[in-house]
């Protein structure tokens, strides 16, 4: 199973203090990729590639933003590693899922969110537009602080429907209504 294949890098993360979603979210999220096999992912946040290797480990097509070029490289070279279909943007995932909801409507299959927390509600209405419908946004860490407005906004959003996951600091998981108000 990946998640066993990702405990170096995981060990590796935590000693260096990279903020990675961990074994028990990565497990939950593989089950999610198993269930939905998407094919056009979208990650706004990077970081070395933990949760990219676990998006893109049932041969789906990944796109992951991350603003920090050192440690996007590394992403870069796990993805190789591991074989993962990845294209890496270096740049501000606000600015750059903006560009995106320009030129592509309902593109992904599959949205995760683990970037800065404050920014979660900026690029909702952007994240909708590139999911398509009966796809899903999935946004980490949802019980911080910094995330109150997004977690208010995906549960009482006309175009989403939202469950939270309670693992650890928490999940959101938003479908993407199929007929639209
Ligand atoms: C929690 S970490 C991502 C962890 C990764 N998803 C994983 O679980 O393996 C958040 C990452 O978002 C990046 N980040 C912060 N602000 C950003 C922004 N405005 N645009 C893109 N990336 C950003 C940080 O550099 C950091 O690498």
């Amino acid at each position: 199973m990946i998640i066993d294949e990702l405990q170096e890098l995981e060990q590796e993360s935590i000693l260096r203090g990279i903020p990675i979603v961990g074994r028990e979210k990565g497990f939950w999220l593989l089950q999610k990729i198993q269930e939905i096999k998407p094919q056009k992912i979208l990650e706004l946040g990077t970081a070395n590639g933990y949760s990219g290797i676990i998006l893109g480990s049932q041969k789906g097509e990944l796109t992951t933003i991350e603003i920090n070029e050192k440690i996007a490289a590394e992403a870069k070279e796990n993805f190789r590693g591991f074989g993962i279909n990845a294209h890496v943007i270096v740049g501000d995932g606000v600015v750059e899922v903006q560009k995106l909801a320009e030129k592509k409507k309902e593109f992904f299959d599959l949205i995760f969110i683990d970037f800065a927390k404050r920014k979660y509600l900026t690029v909702l209405e952007d994240c909708i537009t590139l999911v398509k419908r009966n796809g899903f946004i999935i946004a980490d860490n949802i019980t911080m602080e910094g995330c109150q407005d997004f977690k208010e906004a995906v549960l009482t959003h006309p175009k989403l429907k939202t469950e939270i996951i309670n693992i650890k600091d928490g999940l959101s998981c938003s479908e993407k209504m199929s007929s639209l108000p």
